[in-house]
C-alpha cells in the first residue's frame, strides 16, 4: 500500500493517527457510517479527473479564465481525494487503487446540463453549494475520529466556499448579460438530482446526508445571488 501522502493536505499523518486511535471507540452503527462517508468523499474526489477529461472532449468554446479557475479547482480536489484516500486505506487497512480503477464514468445522462460555459458554471457553482452543505452535515459524524480529522473537513469545506465563490465569479464577469437565465438553468439542474451517479463527479448526493433540504438551499443560494447581480448590474 503506497499513500498519497505527499499529495494530501499538510498535517494528514497526525489526522490519520488520531482517526486509528479513535476509530476502536467507535459504536458499530456509527463506524460503518463513517467509513462509507469517508469513502463515498474519496471516490467522488477522485472523480474530478473524470470531469476535467469529458470538459476537455466537448467541443464547445471554454474561456482562458474558465480553465485557470478549473486548473485551480482541480489542484484542491486532488488533495481532497489524497486525503481521504489517506485516512480511508490507513482504517480500512486496504488498498483503494483496485477500487479506484473500477471506476466508470458515465456522462450521458448529465450531458444536457454541459450545454455552454455558462451553464457548466451555474452547474459547478451549485454543485459546490450542495457539496459543502454535505460536509458540513457530517462533521458530527467526522469529529468522531478527532479534532484533526474534524479540522482537516473544515479546510475541504473552505475549499469548497472558495470553488463557488471562483464560478460566481466567473458567472458575474463572463456571462452578465445571461445571468437573467439563472433561475431556468438552475431548475434543470435541481431537477436532475437523484440521477444515478456515474462517477461524473458533479450531482453525486448519494451520501444519506443529502436531502431535498441542501439541494433546495443550494439552488436558492445561487438564484438569489444571480438575481441580486443582475438587479445590481441592469441599474447601471
Ligand atoms: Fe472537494
Ligand atoms: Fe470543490
Amino acid at each position: 500500500m503506497s499513500l498519497p501522502w505527499e499529495d494530501a493536505a499538510p498535517g494528514i499523518r497526525e489526522v490519520v493517527r488520531e482517526a486509528q486511535s479513535r476509530l476502536a471507540a467507535v459504536s458499530t452503527g456509527e463506524r460503518a457510517r463513517l467509513l462509507a462517508a469517508l469513502r463515498d468523499d474519496m471516490v467522488t474526489e477522485y472523480d474530478a479527473r473524470f470531469l476535467v477529461e469529458y470538459l476537455d472532449g466537448l467541443e464547445i468554446p471554454l474561456s482562458d479564465e474558465f480553465r485557470g479557475v478549473l486548473a485551480r479547482w482541480y489542484r484542491d480536489e486532488v488533495r481532497h481525494f489524497s486525503s481521504f484516500r489517506c485516512v480511508v486505506e490507513a482504517l480500512v487497512g486496504e488498498d483503494a487503487e483496485p477500487d479506484l480503477n473500477a471506476r466508470t464514468p458515465d456522462f450521458a445522462k448529465v450531458a444536457h446540463l454541459f450545454e455552454s460555459e455558462f451553464e457548466i458554471l451555474c452547474l459547478l457553482a451549485y454543485d459546490e453549494l450542495a457539496t459543502l452543505r454535505g460536509y458540513r452535515g457530517n462533521l458530527p459524524l467526522y469529529d468522531l475520529l478527532g479534532a484533526p480529522l474534524g479540522d482537516l473537513v473544515r479546510r475541504v469545506i473552505g475549499d469548497e466556499a472558495g470553488h463557488y465563490a471562483g464560478f460566481r465569479a466567473l458567472l458575474i464577469e463572463k456571462h452578465a448579460h445571461r445571468l437573467d437565465e439563472v433561475e431556468d438553468v438552475v431548475r434543470i439542474i435541481r431537477a436532475s438530482e437523484g440521477t444515478p451517479y456515474q462517477a461524473t463527479f458533479v450531482l453525486d448526493h448519494d451520501d444519506p446526508v443529502y436531502g431535498d433540504h441542501i439541494f433546495d438551499d443550494a439552488a436558492r443560494v445561487l438564484v438569489a445571488q444571480m438575481r441580486r447581480e443582475h438587479a445590481r448590474t441592469a441599474a447601471l
